[in-house]
């Protein structure tokens, strides 16, 4: 699935994302998950879950780590690993979403077992609701 060349870059980004995991704030869950986002211009922006009392509030890894991407002006991304307590764990909805505004073409790297796998943004997300064709 994953093509050969990719294989050890995805493996030192899940690492990142598997590292900074210990980070997560999700005292409600018990569910931590770190992302670690590759930009085109070859630097990583992790992210952790930050859960909150008002449950709805709680921010996804993902989310975290695009937020922190964009902040510093990013706007073009390659891939983004996801490791959480329990794998594979794929992207909620709204994260998705938030992926295809900035990153139609982003992989998404999960750990199933021994193996990672990547998946497109356009499988995960067929048909991503856009205001308008970029
Ligand atoms: N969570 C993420 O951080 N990313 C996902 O893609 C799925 C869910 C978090 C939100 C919440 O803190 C916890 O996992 C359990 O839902």
């Amino acid at each position: 699935m994953m093509k050969n060349n990719n294989e050890k870059k995805y493996e030192e980004l899940y690492k990142v994302a598997s590292e900074i995991r210990k980070n997560a704030y999700a005292p409600y869950s018990k569910f931590k998950v770190g992302a670690a986002l590759l930009s085109e211009n070859g630097k990583i922006y992790t992210g952790v879950n930050i859960e909150n009392a008002s449950y709805g509030a709680t921010i996804c890894a993902e989310r975290s780590a695009i937020s922190k991407a964009i902040t510093e002006g990013e706007r073009s991304f390659e891939a983004i690993a996801v490791s959480a307590s329990k794998n594979p764990a794929f992207p909620c909805g709204i994260c998705r979403q938030v992926l295809a505004e900035f990153a139609p073409d982003i992989e998404i790297i999960v750990r199933n077992g021994k193996d990672l796998e990547a998946y497109s943004l356009e499988e995960l997300l067929p048909y991503s609701f856009k205001l308008k064709e970029k």
